[in-house]
C-alpha cells in the first residue's frame, strides 16, 4: 500500500495514525440475503483513518441495497472518490485523479462519478461547475442518502447532499471490512470537531462534534472479536472529548459546563469498558487533544495490559505565542505538563505527534521553540507538514500566509532531520529488549519475513519461522533503522 506522502517528508511506518493515505480501492461483499441489483460500485479513499472508515460505511449502505463492489473502476457503474481537504496538495491529488477518470465516461457514457468526503463538503455545488464529469456530490453526513442520490443521477440530474448533521454517527451501520488484513480494524467513536484550530478545515467539512452510543461501539468491537480481529483503534478527531449520556441534553456539553451530579460516560469510561469487554484484543486510540487529555485516561491505560502503550499527542508548535495564534487553547507549559503526566503514569508509553512548520507569522525564534520542545519530548515518530492555507478557516480570515514557501520548507526540513535522529536514538535504545508483536502481514521486501507492531506502535520485522499473520509473537530486537526495529522471534 502506498502512503500518501503529500508534504510529509518522513518515512511513516505506522498506518493507523493521522497521516493521510492515497487512493485505496475498497471491496466489500453484498450480504447473501440481499439480491443483486446488477450494478457495481468502486470506491477509492484519500485522507485520514476516519475517511477510510467512512468508505466502509458507504460500502455497507450500498451493499444493503443490492450493489456489488469491484476493485476495477473500468467495470464499475458508479465510481466514488472519498476525498480529503486537509492541505491544498490533498485536493490537487484528487483533481489529478479525476483527470485520469475521464476515460471511464468515454468507455461507458452511462457510468456515474461521485465525490464524497471533505472536499465534497468544502466545495459543495461549486465542484459540479469546476469538474464537469462529476454527477454526485455527497458530504460526510449524507451517506445514508447515497442510494437516492444514485437514482437521481441515473435519471440525468446532478445529485447533491452536503447537509451536515448534529446527530448522525452511523452507529447502527456495521462496517464489514473485507479489504483489510482481518487482524486490525478502526472503530469510529465520534464524528466532527468543535475545536477551532485556526489552520484547520475539519470543523467545516465534518461539522459539529457528536459521540456515538457506547452500546453500538461495544457491539461492533465484540463483532470484530468474533470475526477473529486482534486489534482495534478507537477513532475520533478528539477522542478525549467523547461524552455520552442517556440524557440527550447533556451529550453536547463541554466538561466545564457539566455539574458534578450530571451522569456522563467519558472517554476514560469508554476505554475501560472496551478493555474489559474484549480482554484478548489489543486496543489503541487516536487522536488525543492536549487540552482535553486528562490523567483519568492515562490511569486506565496503565491499568489494562491490553491497551497499547502509545499516545499520539499533536503539539503543532512548541511556541506558546504561535499556539495562541493557532487557537490551540493550550500553551507550551500545559503541553509539557501533559507529557510529564504520560511519562509518570504510563512510563513505558511511546509518544508521537503532529507538527506544522511555517504557520502565519511564525518567527525564527518561534520555530526554534518547536525544535527545543522536540528535544525535550523526544518523539518516537512525528507527522510533519508545512502550513497550507485553507480557505474559510480562522487563519485565512485573520492572518497573512506570510512565510515564503522556501523558508517553510527549510524549517520543515530542520524538524524532519531532528525527528529522524530522535527516532533512530529511540530505536537504538530498544536493541536487546524483548517485545510482544502482533503480526499484521508479510514484509513487502522479503516474503520470508513478517512485520507487526509492538505495544508502543513501533514496526518490527523478523523471520517468519512457523509464525503467521494474526499471531502474537515475542521478539528480541537485534538491530534497527530510523523507521523499523529488526528482531528475532524467541
Ligand atoms: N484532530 C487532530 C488532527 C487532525 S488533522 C488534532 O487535533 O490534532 C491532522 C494534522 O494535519 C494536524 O494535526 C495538523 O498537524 C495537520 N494540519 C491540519 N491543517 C493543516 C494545514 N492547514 N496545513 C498543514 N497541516 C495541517
Ligand atoms: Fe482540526 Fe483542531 Fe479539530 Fe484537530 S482539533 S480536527 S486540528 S480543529
Ligand atoms: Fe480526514 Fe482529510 Fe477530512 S484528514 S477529516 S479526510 S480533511
Amino acid at each position: 500500500m502506498e502512503l500518501y506522502k503529500n508534504d510529509i517528508a518522513f518515512e511513516m511506518p505506522d498506518k493507523t495514525q493521522d497521516e493521510t493515505r492515497q487512493g485505496e480501492a475498497l471491496i466489500q461483499e453484498r450480504p447473501v440475503h440481499i439480491p443483486s441489483n446488477g450494478k457495481k460500485f468502486y470506491i477509492e479513499s484519500y485522507g485520514c483513518a476516519m475517511n477510510f472508515n467512512d468508505s466502509e460505511i458507504v460500502a455497507s449502505v450500498l451493499t444493503q441495497k443490492g450493489y456489488d463492489s469491484t476493485r476495477d473502476f473500468n467495470e464499475a457503474d458508479i465510481v466514488f472518490i472519498n476525498t480529503c481537504s486537509i492541505r491544498d496538495k490533498a485536493e490537487q491529488t484528487v483533481r489529478n485523479r479525476l483527470d485520469n477518470l475521464k476515460v471511464i465516461k468515454k468507455r461507458n457514457p452511462g457510468a456515474l462519478i461521485g465525490i464524497l468526503g471533505c472536499m465534497a463538503e468544502r466545495l459543495k455545488e461549486k465542484l459540479l461547475e469546476e469538474e464537469k464529469l462529476i454527477d454526485i456530490v455527497a458530504g460526510p453526513d449524507a451517506y445514508r442518502t447515497l442510494p437516492d442520490l444514485i437514482e437521481e443521477a441515473t435519471g440525468g440530474q446532478k445529485a447533491v447532499n452536503v447537509l451536515l448533521s448534529r446527530e448522525e454517527t452511523y452507529g447502527d451501520i456495521n462496517p464489514v471490512r473485507l479489504s483489510s488484513n482481518g487482524i486490525t480494524a478502526f472503530v469510529s467513536i465520534m464524528r466532527g470537531c468543535d475545536n477551532m484550530c485556526a489552520f484547520c478545515v475539519v470543523p467545516y467539512t465534518r461539522g459539529r462534534e457528536r459521540s456515538r452510543n457506547p452500546e453500538s461501539i461495544l457491539q461492533e468491537v465484540k463483532d470484530l472479536e468474533q470475526k477473529g480481529y486482534k486489534e482495534i483503534t478507537l477513532l475520533g478527531q478528539n477522542v478525549d472529548s467523547y461524552r455520552w449520556s442517556e440524557d440527550e441534553s447533556l451529550r453536547g456539553k463541554k466538561l466545564i459546563e457539566l455539574k458534578d451530579t450530571d451522569e456522563v460516560f467519558n472517554f476514560a469510561n469508554l476505554l475501560e469498558t472496551v478493555a474489559q469487554s474484549v480482554p484478548t484484543m489489543r486496543i489503541r486510540y487516536s487522536t488525543s487533544h492536549p487540552k482535553d487529555m486528562l490523567d483519568d485516561v492515562l490511569h486506565v491505560m496503565a491499568k489494562y495490559d491490553n491497551i497499547c502503550k502509545h499516545v499520539h499527542l499533536p503539539v503543532q508548535s512548541g511556541s506558546s505565542t504561535c499556539l495562541e495564534r493557532m487557537n490551540r487553547t493550550y500553551d507550551r507549559e500545559w503541553y509539557m505538563d501533559r507529557i510529564k503526566a504520560i511519562k509518570t503514569i504510563v512510563p513505558e508509553a511511546s509518544i508521537t505527534t503532529d507538527i506544522i512548520a511555517g504557520f502565519c507569522g511564525e518567527t525564527e525564534a518561534e520555530h526554534q521553540d518547536t525544535i527545543s520542545l522536540m528535544k525535550e519530548v523526544k518523539y518516537i515518530l512525528s507527522y510533519m507538514y508545512f502550513y497550507s492555507e485553507r480557505p474559510g478557516t480562522l487563519a485565512a480570515k485573520k492572518y497573512t500566509d506570510d512565510i515564503p514557501e522556501l523558508e517553510k520548507k527549510r524549517r520543515l526540513q530542520e524538524i524532519v532531520d531532528l525527528q529522524r535522529i530522535h527516532a533512530h536514538e529511540s530505536n537504538v535504545a530498544d536493541i536487546g529488549k524483548t517485545f510482544e508483536v502482533l503480526v499484521e502481514g508479510v514484509s513487502k521486501k522479503n516474503e520470508n519475513q513478517l512485520y507487526g507492531r509492538n505495544s508502543q506502535s513501533k514496526v518490527c520485522i523478523f523471520d517468519k519461522g512457523n509464525h503467521k499473520v494474526g499471531d502474537l509473537v515475542n521478539v528480541k530486537i537485534t538491530a534497527c533503522t530510523s523507521g523499523t526495529l529488526i528482531a528475532t522471534a524467541i
